[in-house]
């Protein structure tokens, strides 16, 4: 028994001294402990020659090693893999690093981003509302009461739950929701994705954005309205482009007009883009009809104001000469992967 302790604690001095290299040497280890001729086996085998009373004693003893035999091998086997992949010496700090995709903005987002700019130079602030409205805030306070006909100029995607609601067809619904904090004078600009039910083809598509603006003071007027489009204009495209203003109509500007500029794609010789004519409309405008702002309790004897409202998509088109709307929404990262920006 005396020899038996003695023998395992020299064998464990060994043991716990002994490292290995490579897997060779681990395997090496293994069969001289633990295989079916090892040490281990040796040992368990001189149980036989162990005096009745102190077999118990004994055999714990020889548990106890068997424990720290099989532990020193798994740590060592443990170490060896570790090794195999954090090894510095195997690092090659020479190679590339990963790299990571940077993303590009997508294009309506660069022309937002640049519309929204030209017009806080001047002033302007931005303001957003919600895309599901109520028909109050956009049709009604915009001097559209039911059974108005130039309700049928957009098509409107109702709620079917409620027939008060709808999807925004135009973000002018802001412009009431501004207006009606009554905080004057308003300088606003409203950007956002309005709805229409329109057939969706190369030219038009159910949902847009567009940007929508208004300015309420006292003695606005329709010269401010042309000098603050001259101005976003030129920023825009440069200052070559030509602007023409058209008379035209909207139930919630009087007097109303329609925005066109000289075709940025054949220079105003004519093309298919500008349908021969050498323009394009860009925007619609007008004097806030003083209805509008008595609906929204502004005396409009007091005060006076102007609106536009564009499509970005419209100019996102003229601006990289996108000639499918669609192309816009599908998201094909072929598409988006041409545009890039700092803005
Ligand atoms: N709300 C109009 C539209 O969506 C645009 C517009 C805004 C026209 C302001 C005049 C004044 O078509």
């Amino acid at each position: 028994m005396e020899s038996l302790s003695a023998k395992i604690e020299s064998l464990k001095k060994e043991i716990a001294a002994t490292t290995v290299a490579g897997s060779e040497e681990l395997e090496a280890f293994r069969i001289k402990y633990l295989g079916t001729k090892g040490l281990l086996k040796q040992i368990m085998g001189e149980m036989k020659n162990v005096p009745a009373e102190q077999k118990k004693e004994a055999g714990q003893l020889l548990n106890e090693f068997k424990t720290f035999v099989e532990n020193h091998f798994e740590q060592m086997a443990s170490g060896l893999n570790d090794a195999d992949s954090s090894d510095v010496n195997q690092l090659d700090v020479t190679l590339p690093g990963n790299s990571f995709p940077l993303g590009t903005r997508h294009p309506i987002s660069i022309i937002h981003n640049k519309i929204v700019a030209i017009f806080q130079r001047l002033g302007f602030s931005v303001a957003e509302g919600p895309e599901i409205e109520d028909d109050w805030h956009n049709f009604t306070a915009l001097n559209l009461p039911e059974n108005h006909p130039a309700r049928d100029m957009q098509d409107t995607f109702y709620i079917s739950q409620n027939p008060d609601w709808l999807l925004r067809t135009h973000t002018s619904s802001v412009q009431i929701r501004e207006m009606m904090k009554k905080e004057l004078p308003l300088r606003i600009i409203c950007p956002g994705r309005v709805y229409r039910n329109e057939t969706i083809s190369a030219r038009a598509h159910c949902f847009f954005n567009q940007v929508e603006g208004l300015y309420i003071a006292e003695n606005v007027s329709f010269a401010d309205l042309k000098q603050t489009l001259y101005f976003f204009v030129k920023e825009m495209f440069g200052n070559d482009v030509q602007v023409r203003f058209r008379p035209s109509y909207f139930p919630f500007t009087e007097p109303s007009a329609e925005m066109d500029i000289s075709c940025l794609i054949c220079k105003g010789e004519g093309c298919s883009v500008c349908k021969k004519t050498g323009w394009v409309e860009i925007l619609g405008c007008g004097m806030v009809h003083p209805k509008v702002l008595d609906n929204c309790g502004i005396d409009s004897e007091k005060y006076t104001g102007f609106a536009f409202g564009m499509g970005i998509e419209r100019i996102t088109m003229l601006t990289y000469q996108v000639k499918d709307l669609r192309l816009f929404s599908e998201n094909d990262v072929r598409f988006l992967r041409q545009f890039t920006s700092a803005v």
